[in-house]
């Protein structure tokens, strides 16, 4: 866990316009900046960055937030993945907070810490044995050279070359004071009975280093260079404490932004599929590394996007894989298309030969939806066989009983059904039998995802709100003034009091003491929360507003609050046309008085809608409770009467008003 000093110290240290900067082109509006929208297509920008508040917020797709939460939507980065990817970039030392941990878990945190450590000492080393060192340069660096490997794509998948001695990299991590226990455990030193130097795992190999999502190295997969040696051509660092290798997809990290972008994702083989193909200029790419396609990783791509392109070797091993990765696709609500390459031909081959413009265009024509790929694979060798036909067709079907979409699953049938010439009604019985097959292979999963999709607890279900509009009223009202409190919560109001003494309040007081006196329920969850918050920190001495929630830890409460601060309003470039926006700020005293006064009278309204439906429950039965709901009502209406007494609508000042004052 990072530390509580160091998240303060990241917020307080970042910016979030040089955040933002690298990745949107940002123009000075006023006291904002404005630029296009990196989560959307437009043409005329809807993103605002506002440095005095340091947040931004992007009208085209209503999301907005602080740099970290930039840096969660755009990197796809977990909360501390955004900490510290932010710290790195400001050069903040991350300062762990183990307190309330257990020693075990300490343990386990430091080796997990030390096990990052040394792969990141190992992944420097092998580079700069490529670059630098002669032996890596005349066998590893020519070995990429050959294969046709530019400088900056060696560097960008930060390739390396791990010498020919049996225990160079051992031994300099040993020097630098790594133990052999770390060594061992991270799979790069094996230590044999009879030789206490150590074994280098990696020996006389090109590396290609794993990366995490958010760009850690994981481990290692290294390529022998010579033909002649009967052992595997590929060796791959072992399960680790940080390393499992059905939960890293090769080339992730490189290429999530652009998968993103393009919302498809293309999945190949191997590691030199993936970077063959973003050195031609296609980056939205990423290997399963010669594992099969595991539920994790399609999770991992499910972050990104849902469509996903297969793009395997036509020969029998590919193939195979191809089909199995098919149905664990469409298991997890995969779109899919496939392709195999002609002629012996990989990815890599593939790219190779032929310009950017020719591998896209032939990706996206050759490319076919997953049933007519497998009644091509399946029916080639069919012939006139009858048995054998529907033997594909069986197969086929079993794999659209993966669809876990109900009206996806008939779309596909109505294909195969088209395609075949086969009446919808047997192959729905078909389909019927698949599915029971298949559903007790995935009813766990299924039932595991159910539980992760249940809604937050809502107080007000949406429906209820459209139809009712009392609650509506009080509902928008409570917003309004939650709203204020962010937004101006340390101003200090002067009022005045019935003996017409002066005295002064904040607005967040005042909005509170609103709240309290009038035992108010909270409608929304969020203004729940928050007005929990506001109220620990009175107790505290320190006045929770709007930057307090900015870096709160809950999206939710994050949109709302920017919401409230940067008013649609702010995207206008009102400076430079001269003219300014009636400021908000100046009225507020009216403004928040006001509010309360509706606030109020709006709740008593829904307050005797709401007894007027239990009476109807009680009429008939229980007849104390009927005469206090009656009673009730009464003096409710009447507090209503005498509030319609006072308030008043300014058309002047636009807002509602005291009529006493
Ligand atoms: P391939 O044999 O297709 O290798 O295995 P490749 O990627 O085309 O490699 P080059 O072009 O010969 O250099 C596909 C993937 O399977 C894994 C690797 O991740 C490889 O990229 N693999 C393959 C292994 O892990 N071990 C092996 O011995 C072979
Ligand atoms: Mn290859």
């Amino acid at each position: 866990m990072i530390s509580k000093q160091t998240i303060d110290k990241i917020f307080s240290t970042i910016r979030v316009e040089e955040i933002v900067g690298e990745y949107v082109q940002l123009k000075r509006a006023g006291s904002n900046y404005k630029g296009l929208s990196p989560f959307h297509e437009e043409k005329s920008p809807s993103f605002v960055v506002s440095p005095s508040k340091q947040i931004w917020k992007d009208f085209s797709t209503g999301k907005g937030g602080t740099a970290i939460s930039f840096l969660m939507e755009i990197e796809n980065f977990t909360y501390p993945e955004a900490l510290r990817h932010a710290a790195k970039k400001y050069g903040i030392e991350i300062e762990e907070d183990l307190r309330e941990i257990s020693e075990e878990a300490k343990h386990a945190q430091t080796e997990k810490d030390l096990l990052y450590k040394i792969h990141e000492v190992a992944n420097t080393y092998f580079q700069e044995i490529l670059w630098d060192d002669k032996e890596g340069r005349s066998i590893g660096l020519s070995y990429f050279k050959e294969r046709e490997l530019k400088d900056d794509i060696i560097k960008k998948f930060q390739l390396g070359y791990s010498p020919e001695k049996k225990n160079a990299f051992t031994e300099y991590a040993l020097e630098k004071g790594y133990s052999k226990e770390i060594l061992e455990k991270s799979g790069l030193s094996i230590f044999p009975e009879n030789t206490p130097a150590g074994v280098d795992r990696f020996r006389e190999r090109v590396i290609f280093p794993i990366h995490s999502f958010s760009g850690r190295v994981l481990g290692f997969g290294a390529r022998i260079l010579k033909s002649n040696v009967k052992t595997a051509k590929y060796l791959n660092s072992p399960e680790t404490e940080i390393y499992h290798k059905s939960n890293v997809l090769y080339g992730l990290n490189q290429s999530k932004q652009a998968i993103s972008r393009k919302n498809g994702c293309l999945l190949v083989e191997g590691y030199m599929d993936v970077i063959s193909l973003h050195m031609s200029g296609i980056e939205n790419v990423v290997a399963s590394s010669g594992t099969s396609l595991t539920t994790e990783q399609i999770k991992l791509i499910k972050r990104l996007t849902e469509n996903v392109t297969i793009l395997f070797d036509g020969d029998n091993a590919g193939i195979k894989a191809s089909f199995r990765s098919i149905d664990m696709l469409l298991t997890e609500g995969m779109n899919i298309r496939v392709l195999l390459f002609p002629d012996g031909d990989d990815p890599d081959s593939f790219a190779r030969k032929h310009p950017q413009e020719y591998v896209e265009k032939y990706i996206e024509n050759e490319a076919m939806d997953f049933i007519d790929f497998k009644a091509e694979i399946l029916l080639r060798d069919v012939g006139n066989d009858p048995i054998k036909k529907a033997e594909a067709i069986r197969d086929i079907v079993k794999s659209v009983s993966f669809v876990q979409n109900a009206l996806k699953r008939e779309v596909y049938l109505k294909e195969v059904s088209n395609k075949f010439g086969l009446s919808e009604q047997s192959l729905f019985n078909e389909l019927d039998v698949q599915k029971q097959i298949t559903q007790n292979q995935t009813h766990h999963v299924q039932q595991q995802q159910k539980e992760k999709a249940a809604p937050k607890m809502e107080i007000v279900p949406p429906d209820k709100e459209k139809e009712d509009p009392f609650l509506f009223d009080v509902l928008f009202m409570e917003n309004k003034l939650v709203d204020h409190m962010l937004m101006f919560g340390d101003i200090v109001l002067k009022r005045r009091n019935e003996n017409n003494e002066e005295y002064q309040i904040t607005v967040i007081e005042e909005i509170l003491h609103h709240f309290e006196e009038e035992q108010y329920v909270f409608l929304v969850k969020e203004n729940e929360i928050i007005i929990g918050q506001v109220r620990e920190g009175i107790q505290k001495d320190e006045l929770r507003s709007g930057n307090f929630f900015v870096s709160f830890m809950d999206e939710e409460i994050t949109t709302k609050v920017v919401d409230a601060l940067i008013p649609l309003d702010e995207l206008e470039n009102w400076a430079s046309r001269n003219i300014y926006p009636p400021n908000y700020g100046d009225k507020v005293a009216d403004q928040i008085k006001g509010d309360i006064l509706l606030h109020k009278y709006r709740y008593i309204d829904y307050l005797i809608t709401e007894t007027a439906k239990e009476l109807d429950l009680h009429s008939n039965t229980d007849e104390t409770k009927y005469y206090e709901l009656i009673k009730k009502i009464t003096l409710l209406k009447q507090a209503s009467i005498r509030l319609s007494n006072i308030i008043e609508y300014s058309p002047i000042k636009g807002i509602y008003v005291d009529r006493k004052r």
